[in-house]
């Protein structure tokens, strides 16, 4: 992937001593990082190492065990389609070619220039407004190609 991401030191510091360099809290040190930037830099993982003073392989396998921590780069913005069978009916399938086509990747890849990352989710819990997409935290009802490419311009216009 080409963009880089800068990473704020103060906040990881600020992370670790929230839990006060407790390597029992080396998971929730992860998520609160994860959260932060959507995946957990690579260049973090020595750092946590030195500072709660753990191997590195530990940070690894932990970060590898939870799917809700990525080691890989993912978008600022990580868009949900859902494929439950209430989207599904209702034309998820479209979304996703649309999104695929708008933004450049497959489901499970992230845009060259790392805003979007694309992935399904089974039943976001809003059948009756379906199709959605959840974006982040952010949810969207009732698509069509249209209003979900407006949606992705939206946030195109946001992050520039
Ligand atoms: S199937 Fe999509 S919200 Fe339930």
């Amino acid at each position: 992937m080409e963009h880089t991401i800068e990473i704020d030191w103060q906040q990881i510091d600020y992370i670790i001593d929230k839990f006060n360099s407790d390597k029992e809290s080396l998971l929730m040190i992860l998520q609160d990082i994860n959260e932060q930037y959507n995946f957990v830099p690579p260049e973090c993982i020595p750092v946590l190492a030195q500072k709660l003073d753990v191997p590195k392989s530990l940070i690894y396998s932990v970060a590898t065990f939870y799917k809700t921590i990525s080691l890989e780069p993912r978008g600022k913005y990580i868009v949900h389609v859902c494929t439950g069978t209430a989207c599904h009916v209702r034309g998820a399938e479209k979304i996703i070619d649309a999104l695929e086509d708008n933004l450049q990747v497959k489901t499970e890849q992230t845009t060259e220039d790392g805003l979007f990352t694309l992935e399904t989710v089974r039943c976001l819990g809003c059948c009756a407004a379906a199709p959605v997409i959840m974006v982040n935290k952010n949810m969207h009802a009732g698509l069509d190609r249209t209003s979900t490419l407006n949606i992705i311009e939206d946030y195109k216009k946001n992050a520039s």
